[in-house]
């Protein structure tokens, strides 16, 4: 996906600009909502709490975003579905008879909300698909380059296992869930970096990303090769790498092999403090929920050339080809780079991480 975005954004300008209202054109019912002030409501659909990510930072930002946006009178309707399909659908459909002004929608389950999606539209809805690329005829895509977040895993992976890493290195790969199709592009990054230069001895896709699920199937595995045979551990995130640590340790091993994640959970950043977790993805939340209230308000004021400054990549998903997008590049986050990343960001202070638990371990990294 990321290829086609580069490729094709330079063309991106001149072809939105031709549709937009600045030119005197009109386009569709859902592109030409007509320009609103600011007493507007942002409909907000995020898909679970298991990850903390989006209680935590996803829905604050992007409601003190709109607010800023609109000089406090814009709000936001917000629900999330706790991994829960039909869930989704129904607070989806609420939304479209609430006649909220825009949706953001970050699927369960890509391909299973398509059908809400075209409901939206019918009703004059604009849809924005945020983090993970909703099926249907969306307006536009807010993400990250998800995979280059598999690249950079999957490199980390071969730089922990050191210069003597060779194919006979057995792998087990814990994949995200089936339904989103951001797993999907995590596996095909780490995949391009570790095929030919490791074995991967067993592979999951984990079902709702869940930590216990995760956890079973890493016991399955552990079974399988044995738990002195595993030389790493691909983990998609933070919260399953917790799950496929309970299970390393219940089989009785006590040193860790490098083990990835995802989304710099505060766990997760702890655990690469104290060297259980090799690394972690570094997600700047605040970026990609800035850029999403950004283009909500901007679409839904029709202030067209702002949308379209805002959404320079296309993307295309398995419905809709060619959707303006924004792509936000992923950092990796090891020892080395916790102060220069969450804590400057304001995600963590170091009170934070540096629990009691983690002052000895802090210290050693320069964490104080
Ligand atoms: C992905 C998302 C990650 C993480 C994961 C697990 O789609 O990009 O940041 O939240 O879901 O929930």
């Amino acid at each position: 996906m990321r290829r086609i975005a580069i490729s094709v954004a330079a063309t991106t300008m001149t072809l939105s600009l031709a549709g937009c209202g600045v030119l005197g054109a009109t386009g569709d019912s859902a592109s030409a909502s007509p320009s609103k002030g600011n007493d507007i409501t942002v409909g907000l659909l995020l898909p679970e709490k298991a990850n903390t990510r989006y209680d935590k930072f996803d829905y604050p930002i992007i409601k003190s975003q709109v607010a800023e946006l609109t000089q406090k009178r814009g709000k936001v309707e917000y629900a999330n579905a706790d991994a829960d399909v039909s869930q989704q659908n129904a607070q989806m459909q609420k939304m479209i008879d609430d006649k909220v002004d825009i949706i953001l929608i970050d699927p369960v389950d890509a391909h299973a909300i398509s059908g809400e999606v075209k409901k939206a539209k019918d009703a004059g809805i604009p849809v924005i698909a945020y983090d993970r690329l909703a099926e249907g005829p969306i307006d536009a895509y807010v993400s990250f380059d998800n995979e280059l977040v598999g690249e950079v895993q999957g490199r980390s992976l071969l730089e922990a296992l050191g210069s003597h890493a060779d194919t006979s290195d057995k792998i087990v790969m814990m994949n995200g869930s089936p339904t989103d199709p951001n797993a999907k592009q995590f596996k095909e990054g780490a995949l391009s970096e570790l095929n030919g230069k490791v074995t991967i001895a067993a592979s999951y896709d984990t079902v709702k990303w869940k930590p216990e699920n995760a956890q079973a199937n890493m016991a399955q595995a552990i079974a399988q090769i044995g738990k002195n045979n595993i030389a790493a551990v691909y983990s998609a995130n933070d919260d399953m790498a917790g799950g496929v640590i309970k299970a390393l340790e219940a089989a009785g091993v006590t040193t860790l092999p490098p083990i990835t994640g995802q989304d710099a959970s505060l766990e997760g950043v702890q655990r690469v403090v104290a060297d259980e977790q090799y690394m972690s993805v570094y997600k700047s939340y605040p970026d990609e929920a800035q850029a999403a209230a950004q283009m909500a308000v901007a679409k839904i004021q029709g202030k067209d050339i702002q949308f379209d400054a805002l959404t320079q990549d296309k993307v295309d998903s398995p419905t809709t080809k060619s959707i303006p997008a924004r792509l936000i590049q992923p950092v990796a986050l090891t020892k080395t780079n916790i102060r220069s990343t969450v804590i400057s960001d304001g995600i963590y202070t170091v009170g934070d991480i540096c629990t009691s638990a983690y002052k000895a371990a802090c210290a050693r990294v320069g964490l104080k």
